[in-house]
């Protein structure tokens, strides 16, 4: 069988997405798979393999070397961000037929756009933060802001992730640079009360059939909040399992649960919340979530002693179906 490890994309997570596909790619069997890195970036799409590049072909995302056209069985999606996270490479595959790991693409475009996301789930009995939508040219200041939602608050683009683009706002004068910031990421803008708690990192996964709780991570940023820093260059501790007691740990599973299902989601996810008063306040969905070396997916496995390889086998026959 012959799998595409695909990573990069052409989002500024195209780094950490890279760093995930190695985990995939130490992870699967090569008695039992031909497992190649296909990179997609702005630059072109192509196979590297012995520090060889060979090009995608678009028409079916096959590839030539030494003369042989090599088509794959299975794509396992590790990109983060567009095109990979928001459903456009979802859609191409189904529309040429290769199966893929990982959400559909309809599920993808929506659970990648956060407003869209909250207002499924407004159907859903799911806490949220209370928010405002700007699109490029809307006009708010701070002090219509601080009404609304009170201060500090959060502004992030409405699509992106690694934290790209998000501030929070701690006092009006700031509240000019931090849209500036969100829409250089994005046409659009979620504002965001901001929710004081505990924040939680919660992995959720179609394992064997089931939809399972990988593991519930807590966040300690030693930023202002979890930003791209704290993420991915040490400025936070993340403790798994979370110190909550077991009365919010099962609301915590049951919210995230249900938030996968209601989202349609398959295949491997983290969900975040904010705790504040026992109660886990949903903030977003991440398809293909990181398995990067500094990730909380891969360190959730770990800790729940699951091998990472079983999950892996598990994505790969799900994405058979
Ligand atoms: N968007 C990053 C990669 C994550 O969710 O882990
Ligand atoms: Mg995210």
């Amino acid at each position: 069988m012959n799998i595409g490890v695909v990573v990069g994309g052409y989002s500024d997570e195209s780094v950490i997405s890279i760093r995930s596909g190695q985990l995939i790619l130490k992870n699967l069997d090569p008695d039992k798979y031909t497992v190649y890195e296909v990179r997609i970036l702005p630059e072109g799409w192509y196979v590297l393999a012995n520090d060889s590049k060979y090009d995608i072909d678009k028409s079916d995302f096959s590839f030539v070397k030494d003369d042989k056209k090599i088509q794959f069985d299975i794509a396992i999606n590790t990109i983060h961000g567009t095109p990979g996270e928001d459903g456009h490479l979802q859609a191409y595959w189904e529309l040429i037929g290769l199966n893929y790991t990982g959400c559909g693409f309809y599920q993808s475009a929506l659970t990648f756009n956060k407003r869209d996301t909250l207002s499924v789930l407004n159907k859903f009995d799911i806490p949220k933060a209370k928010s405002i939508y700007l699109s490029k040219g809307d006009a708010i200041t701070a002090t219509e802001v601080i009404a609304t939602l009170g201060l500090p608050f959060m502004v992030k683009p409405n699509q992106s992730g690694s934290s790209l683009g998000i501030s929070k706002v701690n006092n009006p004068e700031e509240f000019d640079a931090a849209l500036q910031k969100a829409f250089k990421e994005d046409s659009d803008v979620l504002i965001e009360a901001y929710i004081k708690g505990v924040e939680v990192s919660v992995g959720v996964l179609n394992f064997k059939g089931e939809t399972t709780v990988l593991g519930i991570t807590e966040i300690i940023s030693h930023n202002d909040f979890f930003d791209y820093e704290a993420k991915y260059e040490g400025k936070s501790d993340e403790i798994t399992p979370a110190r909550i007691d077991k009365t919010t740990e099962d609301r915590v599973r049951q919210t995230a649960i249900k938030a996968y299902e209601a989202l349609g989601m398959s295949g491997f996810t983290r969900s975040e919340f904010i705790i504040m008063e026992g109660v886990p306040y949903f903030i977003e969905m991440n398809t293909n979530p990181g398995l990067s070396p500094q990730s909380i997916f891969p360190q959730q496995a770990q800790h729940a002693g699951i091998p990472f390889a079983e999950l892996l086998e598990s994505e790969i026959q799900l994405a058979q179906k």
